[in-house]
C-alpha cells in the first residue's frame, strides 16, 4: 500500500494564485520550475552555497533550492519573471543590469537580481561594501563582481528618483 502523503498549497506567484498538489519534503525551486513553469530560477549548486535559485518570499530572499514547496502555502513569492512590467518591460533593476555589463553567461543574473530587489526594499541607497555584504550569498564566476556593484548603485540612484525595483 503506498501512502499519499502529498497536500494541496495554493499561494500568489508573481501576482497571480497558483494552486499545485507537492509533497512534504519538496523543494520550492522545482515547484517553480517543473511544476509551474517558471524556469527563470536557477539551479546551480543545489545546497544554498550559490544564490542561483533566489526567489523573493514575503519580500525576503530564500534559497528556493532549500525552501520547502509546502510553506509557501498562503504567502506571496516573486520570482525573476514576476519583477517585468507590462509587455515584460524590464524591471530598473533589471536594465541597470544589462545597460552595466552586469551579466555575461546570465546563470547568476536571475539570482543577482532578486537579492537585489531584496536589498533595495531595505536599503535604498546601499554603499559598495553594503552590497558586497549582501550578495555575499551569490555567486558570479564571470564578472568579478564590480559590473554588477555599479548596476546595482545606478539602479539605487535611478529608484530614488523615483519608481519600484
Ligand atoms: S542552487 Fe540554491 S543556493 Fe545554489
Ligand atoms: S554572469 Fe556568469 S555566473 Fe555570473
Amino acid at each position: 500500500m503506498t501512502i499519499d502523503n502529498s497536500m494541496q498549497i495554493s499561494f500568489e506567484l508573481n501576482g497571480s494564485m497558483r494552486r499545485a498538489r507537492v509533497e512534504p519534503h519538496e523543494r520550492l525551486i522545482d515547484l517553480l520550475r517543473d511544476v509551474l513553469g517558471e524556469t527563470g530560477t536557477k539551479e546551480g549548486c543545489g545546497e544554498g552555497e550559490c544564490g542561483a535559485c533566489t526567489v523573493l518570499v514575503e519580500g525576503r530572499a530564500v534559497n528556493s533550492c532549500l525552501f520547502p514547496a509546502p510553506e509557501v502555502e498562503g504567502l506571496r513569492v516573486v520570482t525573476i519573471e514576476g519583477l517585468c512590467g507590462e509587455g515584460l518591460q524590464l524591471s530598473p533593476v533589471q536594465a541597470a543590469f544589462l545597460e552595466g555589463g552586469a551579466t555575461q553567461c546570465g546563470f547568476c543574473t536571475p539570482g543577482m537580481v532578486v537579492s537585489t530587489v531584496a536589498l533595495l526594499g531595505e536599503n535604498p541607497a546601499p554603499s559598495a561594501s553594503d552590497i558586497r555584504n549582501a550578495l555575499t550569498g551569490n555567486l558570479c564566476r564571470c564578472t568579478g563582481y564590480v559590473q554588477i556593484v555599479e548596476a546595482i548603485q545606478s539602479a539605487a540612484a535611478k529608484l530614488s528618483a523615483g519608481g519600484e525595483a
